[in-house]
């Protein structure tokens, strides 16, 4: 069966992972989650202190970028691939609420973009995969056969989000969790270089009343017809 590449893009914690992971898995594609490519260079410029909750040194950043390498391992427990940063496995590190505060400032500089869409560019060349982000249709595969924007009431998901950080042990408030995301959504899509907005040509789809499997069977029917025809 022919390969296409899928691109799902949307505000943050829509559960556009889980959507791509359920897909990757059912069609043996590989799954990328772009999101923690901008989470691990935001580890990384925490851990050089080039951004701080005072300053953010972006020169310093960008002068730094050659020394940065991202890839990912796939996990066979969990079931997908973890993301490795110089070499060090950082997928839990990279999940804090004190990263998330700080990836959309780094997100919004353009030399970090460049470098990271490159790579996923390259990740998508032999298709069969599944890509999810913020500019996936629109800027990494503005080609993609199949584009996906996941949307759902800030309220909705700052609760996803609140209850997989309590549940893994993090000490956060729902407040502080509801005030990021409105914040990432307001710098996400107000940003100069490649905002997150809905590619014209992509379905959208608000899970606000869906749970896991409606949300899946929803999508999946999309995809098979695509493929179908592919
Ligand atoms: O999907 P996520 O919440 O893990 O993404 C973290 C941040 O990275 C998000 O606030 C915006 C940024 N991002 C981006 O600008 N472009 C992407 N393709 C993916 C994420």
């Amino acid at each position: 069966m022919k390969k296409i590449v899928i691109a799902i893009d949307g505000f943050s914690s829509t559960g556009k992972s889980t959507i791509a992971k359920q897909l990757a898995k059912k069609l043996g594609y590989i799954y990328v989650d772009t999101g923690a490519m901008y989470r691990a260079v935001t580890l990384f410029s925490m851990q050089k202190g080039f951004i701080t909750e005072t300053k953010f040194d972006k020169e310093l950043l960008i002068a730094s970028l050659n020394t940065i390498e991202i890839g990912f391992m796939f996990n066979e427990e969990l079931g997908f691939s973890e993301v490795i940063l110089n070499g060090l496995n950082v997928e839990k590190m990279i999940r804090s609420l004190e990263v998330s505060n700080f990836v959309s400032q780094v997100a919004e500089v353009s030399e970090v973009r460049r470098k990271l869409v490159e790579q996923q560019q390259k990740m998508g060349e032999e298709k069969g995969i599944v890509m999810d982000g913020r500019d996936i249709g629109t800027v990494v595969f503005p080609n993609a056969e199949l584009k996906f924007f996941i949307n759902a009431s800030a309220e909705t998901r700052a609760l996803r989000r609140y209850d997989e950080l309590t549940k893994r042990g993090d000490d956060v408030t729902y407040k502080s969790i509801l005030e990021n995301v409105q914040m990432r959504d307001y710098i996400d899509s107000t940003r100069e270089d490649s905002p997150l907005i809905k590619a014209d040509d992509a379905i959208e789809i608000d899970n606000s009343d869906l749970d896991l499997n409606e949300q899946f069977q929803l999508i999946y029917r999309i995809v098979q017809k695509k493929i179908e025809v592919a």
